[in-house]
């Protein structure tokens, strides 16, 4: 017995000994992950053929319903979207076409897993299925993801695993289908699905500049079972009640004309907070939806003193409530998007005491504005909006899920003023700056509309 152990011993001391001569092979990133900079992958780490996806008109026939809602979402517009073209062009250019997959893997799984996207005479050409965007095929062909083997453990630049074919993965245990097959997948069912692409990593720093999931993961929302489906694939009015009750939604329906009645069915809108993009293709409806959506988001509180004296510095103070959004406000594009106050301070005759978060000439906020967003800078501290280059933030200023912010404007009354002074606020929200619109759409950029989140008015005496 003793013996055995003592050779056992010698055994693993040999192991320990002659283990580091082996040279060990380092493991790369692109062994794990053959499409690298995106995490995209197929299931025997092959590329397939772009045909392998089945278009969007296809299931038309039979789902005649969810396409229509999905026609017109910016899953639908991903890859034709032009802020997205203009971006995605910028960095193929100043990266040397790095980019491209990293890109592409989110906004055109198809066109990345085929290896179909080339940048010939300054634009993208794809085969017609990859500019369907994220289409039918390809959220309902993924199996698994693959988050577990990310650099930081986290769903991260479309860490997903797609399996193009037959077999139409789905929310049913019991369906069945002339066309295709089905599976059951629990995956769709929960928020994790839409983590691998709702979270933008720089793909060498492992920076989080976009983390829509994460802000989800430690909300209330998460904590009572309230899923990004629950919100973004149910019709407006049932999203509002479910952030309000923290219920989950109930949406009876018939997924398939051939099919049954379903107890709880999931619309396909995916609308969020981009009411420009869809307009400005001409899908009205998407963007009545999200101005809606903005709409919903967001509560403000307005704290003044009820009189004041001429001489007299007064404070109101402005709280902004984050009531229906399952992330913070804004969320994800957070170093483009604007949410800002605009504040007016008027006198009875109409003089402006104060005004803050106003437009200049050329339709961007003047610069002291309290706005809500994050501050990007590049390694050398220069402020940048190219998510390549993004190193870190300055701040990151968003307002948590049913959290809020408060915001103070002082100013002194005038002598002689003539009472009552009126404050007005309001809390707007545009797509981008306009400086930025400029530049990536050039000479045709339209002037970008505003949507009016909330807004509130009080008075002050003047004794
Ligand atoms: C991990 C997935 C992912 C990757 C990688 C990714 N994006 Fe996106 N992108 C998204 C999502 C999700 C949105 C929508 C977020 C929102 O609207 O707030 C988005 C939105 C955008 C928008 C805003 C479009 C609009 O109309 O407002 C632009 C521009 C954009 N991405 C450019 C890029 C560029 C350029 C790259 C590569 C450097 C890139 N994205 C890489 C997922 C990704
Ligand atoms: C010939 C008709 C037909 C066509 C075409 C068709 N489907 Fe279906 N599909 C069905 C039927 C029937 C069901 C079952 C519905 C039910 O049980 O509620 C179904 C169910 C599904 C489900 C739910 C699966 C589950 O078990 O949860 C998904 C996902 C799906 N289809 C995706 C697609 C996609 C993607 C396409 C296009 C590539 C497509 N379908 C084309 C008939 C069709
Ligand atoms: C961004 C990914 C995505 C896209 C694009 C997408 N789906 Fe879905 N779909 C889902 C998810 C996730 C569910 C399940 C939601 C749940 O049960 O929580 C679903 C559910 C379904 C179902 C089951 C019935 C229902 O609505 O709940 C059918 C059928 C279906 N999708 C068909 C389609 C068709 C057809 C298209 C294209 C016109 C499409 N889907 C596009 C993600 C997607
Ligand atoms: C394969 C990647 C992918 C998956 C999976 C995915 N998305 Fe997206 N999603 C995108 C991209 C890319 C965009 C932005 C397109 C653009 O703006 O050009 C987007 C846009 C959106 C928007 C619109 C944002 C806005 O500004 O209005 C919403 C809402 C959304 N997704 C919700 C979801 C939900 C919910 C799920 C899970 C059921 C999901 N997505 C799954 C890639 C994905
Ligand atoms: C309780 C409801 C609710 C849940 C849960 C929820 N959202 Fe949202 N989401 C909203 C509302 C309301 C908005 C519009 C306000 C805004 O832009 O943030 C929005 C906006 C968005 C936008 C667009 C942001 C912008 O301004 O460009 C994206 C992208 C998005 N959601 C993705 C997700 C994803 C991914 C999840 C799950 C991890 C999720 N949402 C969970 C309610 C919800």
């Amino acid at each position: 017995m003793k013996k055995c152990v003592c050779t056992m011993m010698i055994c693993l001391l040999c192991v320990l000994f002659f283990c580091p001569m082996v040279p060990a092979e380092e493991k790369k990133i692109t062994d794990t992950f053959p499409f690298f900079p995106s995490l995209l992958n197929t299931v025997d780490g092959k590329p397939v053929k772009p045909d392998a996806f089945e278009s969007s008109e296809i299931c038309m026939g039979c789902h005649p319903d969810i396409y229509k809602q999905w026609k017109g979402s910016m899953h639908s517009s991903s890859f034709i979207d032009p802020v997205f073209q203009a971006l995605w062009k910028l960095g193929e250019q100043e990266t040397k076409g790095f980019t491209r997959q990293l890109c592409g893997g989110c906004h055109s799984v198809a066109g990345v897993v085929s290896n179909d996207i080339v940048f010939k005479d300054g634009e993208f050409h794809a085969s017609d299925i990859v500019k369907e965007g994220v289409q039918c095929d390809v959220c309902h062909t993924v199996k698994e993801s693959s988050f577990l083997e990310t650099p930081t453990y986290e769903p991260q630049n479309a860490s997903l695993i797609v399996d193009p074919g037959d077999v139409k993965r789905g929310p049913y245990k019991d369906s069945e289908s002339q066309y295709h097959d089905t599976a059951y997948s629990e995956l769709h069912t929960k928020s994790e699905f839409c983590a691998n692409c709702h979270q933008v990593f720089h793909p060498v720093t492992n920076f989080h500049i976009e983390r829509t999931y994460d802000e989800w993961k430690y909300s209330i929302y998460a904590q009572n079972d309230i899923q990004c489906q629950d919100c973004h694939m149910m019709p407006i009015e049932k999203a509002v009640e479910t952030a309000k009750t923290l219920k989950r939604p109930v949406n009876p329906g018939q997924p398939c004309i051939t099919g049954p009645q379903r107890e709880n069915m999931f619309t396909h809108e995916f609308v969020g907070g981009n009411f420009t993009v869809p307009a400005l293709l001409g899908y009205k409806k998407h963007a009545a939806i999200a101005e809606q959506r903005l709409k919903s988001a967001a509560e403000l509180n307005l704290q003044a003193p009820a009189a004041g004296t001429p001489g007299d510095m007064v404070t109101v103070a402005v709280k902004v409530t984050n009531v229906a959004a399952g992330h913070n406000l804004p969320t994800s594009l957070t170093e483009v998007r604007q949410m800002w106050l605009d504040v007016r301070v008027t006198d009875a005759s109409g003089k402006e005491l104060l005004r803050s978060g106003n437009l200049d000439k050329a339709h961007n906020i003047i610069n002291d504005a309290r706005i809500f967003n994050a501050y990007a800078l590049d390694k050398d501290g220069q402020h940048t909006m190219k998510p390549w280059e993004i190193a870190r933030f300055e701040y990151n200023k968003t307002i948590p899920p049913k959290g809020s912010a408060t915001e103070k404007f002082s100013f002194v009354i005038p002598k002689k003023t003539v009472g009552p002074i009126t404050v007005q606020t309001t809390l707007r929200y545009r797509s981008y700056p306009q400086s930025l619109a400029n530049l990536l759409l050039g000479e045709g950029a339209p002037v970008l509309p505003i949507v009016d989140m909330a807004a509130k008015t009080t008075t002050i005496k003047v004794n």
